[in-house]
């Protein structure tokens, strides 16, 4: 008698889907991302980049655009202005001069546009950094230097564990332009242990069956929240097919509001008690008085939860760190959704995993 060995099936080591098992290995994907970039001693971080940039342009497509988003905040933090563009819009940026630094956010390094993106920054004379997944890919080759992430293969056309080691690369990168902050490398260590403990406690599944009838989904947040929001529409919309979009939360009453009903539930990204979580919170409050559902996804620090309807808790801890945990929890609320409705989750309908044309 003989076992039948699907190697597909084979391939997703016991999970239903690429996504989820891609999920799941976030824990060992970031470990790798961190191994020997960190010293514990001294709080310094060394990513092997020549590194001492005038300012940063990020050039990035899709989820890699939200971690180039993210890591403009933190570049912009560490007192390096920086910018990120939409790849295929980049011809409207100011050119890069002198000692002007562009990179590419790339998991495949192989996105047509990224591509061109770098390629005219190189025409200008700009050295060029590409934060890649794939070794030996068309933009590690073509930059200046490249930046890996090793999350380690990626099967799922949405992006997860990929999207991770991005933040986490990119994170480095800012933090090895100082000299030492503890803190951040402390909640850089827990990271991976902290992803472990979402994965394990979470009640995403719970809230998905809940609202997976609604009529769309919205996602909220500000500062490092706001492309953890984007990036929670942009998985949610690829793999469930339903409406879903992102919005910095102060700019719900600028527009969005107006399609805010009973029938759709708004995610909301806080994290901290500082000023940015209590300004989300008066957001939450105009939706709330929309009759909109609203799922908290926080880390317990501040009185958000009064005006949920759900939480989807994180561990508390340091803002950049929390933000990454807020984003597991959307993942698996888009996993779970697109679960229940039978969508086709590692290959959704219209979509390549890279895109090799403008
Ligand atoms: C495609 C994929 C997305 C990805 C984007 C950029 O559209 O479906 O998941 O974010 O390309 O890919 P890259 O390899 O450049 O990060």
């Amino acid at each position: 008698h003989t076992v039948e060995w699907d190697p597909e099936e084979t391939g997703k080591s016991g999970y239903d889907h690429f996504m989820l098992k891609e999920i799941h290995e976030q824990p060992r994907a970031l470990r790798q991302c961190l191994r020997e970039r960190v010293n514990e001693m001294d709080g310094k971080v060394s990513v092997d980049v020549d590194f001492a940039p005038e300012r940063v342009q990020f050039v990035a497509c899709g989820t890699s655009y939200h971690a180039a988003l993210f890591g403009a905040q933190l570049l912009q933090q560490s007192g390096i202005p920086a910018q990120a563009f939409l790849a295929s819009e980049y011809a409207t940026a100011t050119p890069p001069i002198g000692d002007d630094l562009v990179v590419g956010v790339t998991q495949s390094g192989e996105t047509a546009d990224t591509l061109s993106a770098l390629r005219e920054a190189r025409r200008r004379g700009a050295r060029t950094l590409a934060v890649t997944n794939v070794v030996g890919s068309t933009a590690a080759r073509e930059c200046d230097q490249a930046l890996y992430v090793r999350a380690g293969p990626e099967i799922g056309v949405a992006a997860t564990k990929t999207f991770a080691a991005q933040v986490v690369a990119l994170t480095l990168l800012a933090l090895s332009t100082g000299d030492g902050d503890r803190d951040a490398i402390g909640a850089l260590r827990k990271l991976p242990g902290n992803v472990q403990a979402v994965l394990d406690e979470s009640t995403a599944r719970e809230v998905a069956e809940e609202y997976v009838d609604s009529d769309a989904f919205f996602f909220i947040g500000r500062g490092l929240s706001y492309p953890v929001a984007l990036e929670g529409a942009l998985k949610f919309k690829e793999i469930t097919y339903e409406h879903a979009e992102g919005f910095a939360a102060g700019e719900l009453k600028h527009g969005p509001l107006a399609l805010v009903t009973s029938e759709t539930p708004v995610f909301a990204v806080v994290t901290g008690d500082g000023e940015q979580a209590r300004k989300t919170i008066g957001n939450v409050k105009e939706v709330e008085a929309r009759d909109a559902p609203v799922i908290a996804v926080t880390d317990g620090q501040s009185d958000v939860e009064r005006y949920a309807d759900h939480v989807l808790r994180i561990p508390a801890g340091e803002p950049r760190t929390a933000a990454m945990l807020a984003n597991i929890q959307l993942q698996l609320v888009a996993y779970h959704t697109a679960a229940m409705l039978g969508r086709s989750i590692d290959k959704p309908r219209n979509l390549a995993k890279s895109v090799t044309v403008e």
